[in-house]
């Protein structure tokens, strides 16, 4: 791919009047191209346009061997890759290594007073923690001995976190790293209904929790969620031998809630007695799991993503390196929550790989006002910034003109998560980035454990809207509904599926191999008794085109998946939350646009007979979805209607919602069970 190759038509011009659903999503013309500016080049870790050929797929699968060697190991490994049990990838196989002596003790020699973790507290009275690699070095430890000597913690263990955005979630992690047990983080704005799905799937024996965190200015009590989850999992057959509880003010307790006796233990206590202790990292096979991570899926039960030690390692610190392009004098700063998979590649194992210093902050960026996030990067000199399209547009909505205020002086900007506007990539770009900024569009999944599509910084030039093409190593595959793969650069819109398998990508879906295949393989697998990877495409669920330059634009999920503000909630995960309201008979989410956060989810309920549609159901409704998932879940609107559009099958016609939701046309509805309803709902959706 040479950056001086220019589109030949664009993907606009390419709309033929044959144009399926999938293409009139495409509504953006082609962008112009913006080139990286030349300070950047002339510092990049990669300007060397060789890498595209290094990583060509005739390489595959030795050329990932540069991957793993960014890292250090016990043992090198024996075989790259093995593909003798397809889709269950294996890579670095013989190979034994340790997260956290990669992320914590190798660094000690050259960066001991170096800051690993700058931990800012919502509050701007309370002042900033500089957790330096020494200080990273010695908590990680003296937790690491409390978990293996007090709870008898060993390698293959699971463990469910619901820690806040605070230090000491990533010393929790690489705790746990380094005893090689598999930790299992929820986000903490996640209900302790959620939670308790996570510890009964993972078997989890501990929940680590915190009392305490401030978000919008509030303390919230959050050991309030650990009860629930404790209480929800032991009734559903799980119990949890302790709850660990972190204080957010170390000897203080914040939490209304009370600690049950001979359950939960206070951490801050409890490590007194490990002061001083130290812990051989455990040398762990490359493949064994680190970490499990629940995302959404068109089924109600979320899945359990397993993501390896060696590979997935290896994946974010050499994209970290890369396409992050950070270097050991940089400041970092990735503004996602550590409990989605972002926070765990981008805030916590890429960047402390490469002995980076990198930014937590507990709270809301636009707390107490949208100049938060620019004084933060001011105070800190944070000069990489990394944040979704749903943190932009509310920065630039509550201060377009704030970051002109501050002396920002980012190198690099990435956005991630969900498509961005090209209105306001450019702002980010003028106003955050001062134009001196480079920006990658990283595209990738939780799946993917890293990017997937994005411009290498130095290489490409930048075209707003669109991701860019495969990274190295990566090579995507547009194929239509029934398999066929369309033309490189035709401009029609697909399926986008990834030819190779990649180091980052996860093993399996945890306790359920078969859904794994399922899912990912088996819709455009060429043999299920192939041995050969080249028949085995990883399908990722995204609609995508791609243009005559080899650029990908992501349309959105083409399954049963709503993008909320860059997270994936699954609808039957919301269908099934309303039905727990006794009143409800049916529940249909579908997506409507939001100025913010890109899509949030519209709810329509119908009643059982005989009872009354009323505001006060609507809020039980609403409220249930909330206390079953989380406020990230919180329905836009719920609208009671007296029956749901329906195929004479008896099938939900969402698409018929999703249109009224949106106030466009639900076109020929002739064909429904009940096309009268149709009318009726838009009357009650206006
Ligand atoms: C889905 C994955 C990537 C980690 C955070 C979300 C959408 C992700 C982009 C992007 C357009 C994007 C896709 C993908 N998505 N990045 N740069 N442009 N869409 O992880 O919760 O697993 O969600 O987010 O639809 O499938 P996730």
């Amino acid at each position: 791919m040479s950056r001086d190759k220019s589109p030949r038509h664009s993907a606009a011009e390419q709309q033929s009047s044959d144009a399926t659903e999938a293409q009139i999503a495409v509504h953006w013309p082609e962008e112009a191209y913006i080139p990286p500016p030349a300070p950047f080049i002339a510092h990049a870790n990669l300007a060397d346009p060789d890498v595209f050929e290094r990583f060509s797929l005739d390489r595959f699968p030795e050329c990932f061997k540069e991957f793993a060697d960014v890292l250090d190991w016990y043992k090198y490994w024996e075989t790259t890759f093995d593909a003798s049990n397809p889709p269950f990838w294996r890579w670095f196989v013989g190979g034994r290594i340790n997260a956290c002596y990669n992320c914590v003790d190798r660094h000690l020699a050259a960066y001991r007073n170096k800051t690993a973790i700058h931990f800012v507290p919502e509050s701007e009275d309370e002042a900033v923690q500089h957790v330096t690699y020494q200080e990273l070095y010695v908590r990680v430890n003296e937790f690491a001995a409390l978990l293996r000597d007090t709870f008898g913690l060993k390698a293959g263990d699971r463990v469910t976190l619901h820690l806040p955005m605070v230090a000491e979630l990533p010393i929790t992690m690489l705790a746990c790293a380094r005893l090689g047990v598999i930790h299992s983080q929820v986000f903490s704005g996640f209900s302790g209904v959620a939670c308790a799905d996570r510890i009964l799937d993972s078997e989890s024996r501990l929940l680590i929790t915190m009392d305490a965190y401030w978000r919008g200015g509030k303390l919230i009590d959050h050991k309030e969620k650990a009860d629930i989850a404790y209480t929800e999992a032991a009734g559903r057959g799980h119990t949890i031998e302790n709850v660990l509880v972190w204080q957010r003010y170390p000897s203080r307790y914040s939490s209304p809630t009370a600690l049950v006796e001979g359950r939960d233990v206070i951490v801050n206590d409890l490590l007194k007695t490990f002061r001083g202790k130290r812990v051989d990292p455990v040398q762990m096979p490359a493949e064994a799991p680190l970490f499990l991570m629940y995302t959404s899926g068109t089924t109600g039960r979320p899945k359990g993503c397993q993501h390896s030690t060696g590979g997935f390692l290896a994946y974010v610190a050499w994209t970290s390196k890369y396409i992050q392009d950070i270097h050991p004098e940089d400041v970092y700063w990735c503004m996602a929550d550590i409990g989605w998979i972002t926070g765990h590649s981008y805030i916590v194992y890429g960047p402390l790989a490469l002995g980076a210093s990198s930014v937590v902050y507990e709270g809301v960026p636009t707390w107490p006002d949208a100049g938060r996030p620019w004084r933060i990067a001011e105070n800190l000199g944070v000069n990489i910034f990394h944040t979704s399209p749903t943190a932009i547009r509310a920065l630039r909505r509550s201060g377009p003109d704030e970051p002109a205020k501050y002396n920002l002086r980012f190198k690099h900007m990435t956005t991630v998560g969900e498509p961005i506007e090209p209105e306001v990539w450019k702002w980010y770009l003028e106003s955050v980035g001062k134009n001196k900024a480079v920006i990658v569009d990283t595209w990738w999944q939780t799946e993917t454990g890293g990017f997937l599509c994005s411009t290498v910084p130095a290489l490409h030039r930048m075209k707003p809207g669109s991701t860019g093409p495969g990274i190295p190593g990566i090579h995507p595959v547009i194929y239509d509904d029934n398999g066929n793969e369309l033309e490189r650069g035709c401009g029609k819109a697909g399926n986008i599926c990834i030819r190779n398998p990649w180091p980052g990508a996860f093993q399996t879906i945890w306790k359920a191999p078969e859904r794994y295949v399922k899912t990912y393989y088996a819709r455009y697998c060429k043999d299920t008794k192939s041995k050969d990877w080249r028949d085995w495409p990883y399908m990722t669920g995204d609609g995508a085109v791609e243009a005559a330059d080899g650029y990908f634009r992501i349309l959105g999920r083409i399954d049963d998946v709503i993008n909320v503000a860059g997270h994936r909630l699954g609808t039957k995960e919301i269908e099934s939350a309303a039905l727990l309201v006794p009143d409800v008979a049916e529940a249909a989410v579908v997506p409507v646009a939001d100025e913010i956060k890109g899509k949030v989810p519209e709810l329509y309920v119908s009643l059982k007979p005989g009872i009354e549609p009323a505001a006060e159901i609507a809020k039980r409704v609403s409220d249930q979805v909330v206390a079953r998932i989380g406020a990230i879940a919180r329905p836009h609107q719920v609208v009671i209607v007296p029956d749901m559009p329906k195929t004479r099958s008896g099938k939900i016609m969402r698409r018929v919602l999703a249109a009224i939701s949106s106030h466009q046309d639900p076109g020929d509805v002739s064909t429904l069970a009940n096309p009268e309803i149709v009318d009726t709902i838009k009357e009650l959706n206006k």
